[in-house]
């Protein structure tokens, strides 16, 4: 007879393995069934963030910042070193090695609190008192049943048609993250956040690297004042070659080169040809295969499963949560959500905020903002104030040599309250959390004007911001 459990949850990457987590935390006898195989073919618990987003291309910005570092930057300390070379193999092994210990931490993180954890595709079979749930690996296959089902499928890469993956001239973010050597010219399709981040690694390590942009405008999800300054310190510093309004038209590999065709802003044809291409051109959601039809499970046109406040799906005791639902495509995001189905399931009030869930790009500088626009606001009609200070301004940031950027906080006119903070800037990573925190907290700018703020730190450039919502920043 089949195993029932409380809880299945399908999916082991932020979202799936967090919620499992907290599912065992809670008492809740629980599995979790994911699919993913490491390039060894063993299974790797973590899903995309673990096993080929987050974790690994974090580890190669940092290796490749080191790189330029090195380069350009230490001499001005007084500090000369002499015949620096990159050795891509070894900076490969080194985030082999951090996503190996990630992974393999789940899977102790299960033990702890006494997680199963079944290898396999996960589906629905059918629904009656419990749901129950086959597990297919290899050819062998069980079923389980469950009181509750998580699904947390998470997205796969959208692919350019005419420009079919081979994972060697043709990557996705898979393929970008296992380069072997620095190819000398890069393409990019989709200049969005993998875009920009694998585009900076490479670029640091040697490539010359052209973005390919279908949208008129640079990075229109963020607002549009720190997207001019990006747009500005990635193109003019740092050598980025950003082409927005790029209509692709063709893609050929040769034997060791591609050539995209396209149509460039102002409708004329051009060519680009470079060794490697990433294509970047946003996820879509994991949920062929997982039965909804056989259960009635309701996705969207877009093959997002619809959940409403609280990631319930239209089926009773069945959730979902991360990229296989509305929202921001973040890790955290998942995370969270994972932690509060686990504690609706246990008849606790589990609530995610999605107005404060905070976006971090990183690059160099870091890009970072919660809350709302600029560009937003105007479109609403709500009126704000506008307080900014510059990182150059702040001493830390000149001690540390990294003085490009600005933090802007916006604030509602009526109440003060911070309604937006954006970042571009040196550990705007770090930086955003006291955002999330005022805007959690329904800070007002004045209130962050009267928090002590240490010195010399980067968090003054946040305090300085706040006071120039009322126009009395001290250092400018
Ligand atoms: P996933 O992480 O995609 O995990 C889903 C898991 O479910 C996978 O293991 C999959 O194999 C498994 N699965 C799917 N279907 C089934 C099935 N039927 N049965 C069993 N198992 C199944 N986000 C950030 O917040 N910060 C970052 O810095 C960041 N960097 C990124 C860099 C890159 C290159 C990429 C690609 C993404 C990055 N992201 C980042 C996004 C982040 O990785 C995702 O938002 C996050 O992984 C989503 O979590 P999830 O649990 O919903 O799904
Ligand atoms: P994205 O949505 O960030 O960017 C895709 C870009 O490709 C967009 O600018 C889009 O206009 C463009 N595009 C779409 N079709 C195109 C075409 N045919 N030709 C040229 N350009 C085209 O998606 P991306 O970069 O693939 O990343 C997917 C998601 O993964 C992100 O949206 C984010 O949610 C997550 N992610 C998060 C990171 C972080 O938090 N630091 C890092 C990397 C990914």
């Amino acid at each position: 007879m089949a195993k029932t459990f409380d809880v299945a949850v399908i999916g082991a990457g932020p979202g799936g393995y967090v919620a499992a987590i907290r599912c065992g935390q809670l008492g809740l006898n629980t599995v979790c069934i994911d699919d993913w195989k490491n390039e060894k073919g063993k299974p790797s618990l973590g899903g995309t963030c673990l096993n080929v987003g987050c974790i690994p291309s974090k580890a190669l910005l940092e290796s490749s910042e080191n790189y330029e570092r090195v380069r350009h930057k230490f001499s001005e300390h007084g500090v000369t070193v002499q015949g620096v070379t990159m050795d891509v193999s070894a900076m490969q092994a080194r985030k082999n090695r951090i996503v190996e210990s990630f992974t393999g931490g789940i899977a102790m993180l299960f033990k702890k609190n006494k997680v199963a954890f079944l290898h396999g595709t996960g589906r629905f079979i059918s629904a009656g008192n419990t749901y129950q749930i086959g597990v297919s690996d290899n050819g062998k296959s069980e079923s389980i049943d469950a009181r509750h089902v998580i699904v947390a499928t998470g997205s796969f890469p959208r692919q350019l048609p005419g420009a079919p993956l081979d994972q060697n001239l043709i990557v996705d973010n898979v393929g970008a993250l296992s380069f072997t050597e620095v190819p000398k010219r890069l393409g990019v399709v989709g200049a969005g956040v993998i875009g920009l981040e694998m585009g900076s690694v490479w670029r640091r390590l040697g490539a010359e690297v052209t973005l390919l942009e279908a949208l008129p405008g640079f990075l229109l999800v963020a607002d549009e004042q720190i997207a001019k300054e990006a747009q500005k310190i990635f193109t003019k510093e740092q050598g980025l070659d950003i082409r927005t309004g790029a209509k692709i038209t063709s893609v050929k590999t040769g034997k060791n080169q591609v050539t995209v065709e396209y149509q460039d802003n102002q409708g004329a044809r051009q060519k680009l040809e470079c060794d490697k291409l990433i294509v970047a051109i946003g996820r879509i959601p994991n949920t062929a295969g997982l039965g909804a039809e056989a259960v009635g499970l309701k996705l969207d046109s877009n093959g997002f499963i619809e959940v409403d406040a609280h990631c319930r799906t239209n089926l009773p005791n069945v959730f979902a949560v991360g990229d296989a639902v509305r929202g921001p495509m973040l890790a955290h995001k998942a995370s969270e959500e994972g932690v509060a189905v686990a504690e609706i399931i246990a008849g606790q009030a589990g609530h995610v905020n999605l107005d404060t869930v905070p976006w971090v790009i990183y690059t160099s500088p870091e890009i970072a903002w919660v809350g709302k626009t600029e560009q937003e606001l105007k479109k609403s009609g709500i009126a704000y104030r506008s307080g900014q200070f510059p990182f150059l301004a702040n001493g830390r940031a000149r001690s540390l040599g990294e003085t490009s950027g600005f933090v802007k906080i916006l604030a509602d006119s009526r109440t003060d309250r911070i309604i937006g903070v954006h970042i571009i800037g040196p550990y705007a990573s770090e930086m955003i959390a006291e955002a999330v925190v005022a805007m959690e907290f329904a800070a007002s700018s004045e209130d962050i004007a009267r928090i002590v703020h240490a010195h010399p730190s980067l968090s003054e450039v946040f305090h300085e911001a706040a006071l120039g919502v009322d126009k009395r920043s001290l250092h400018i």
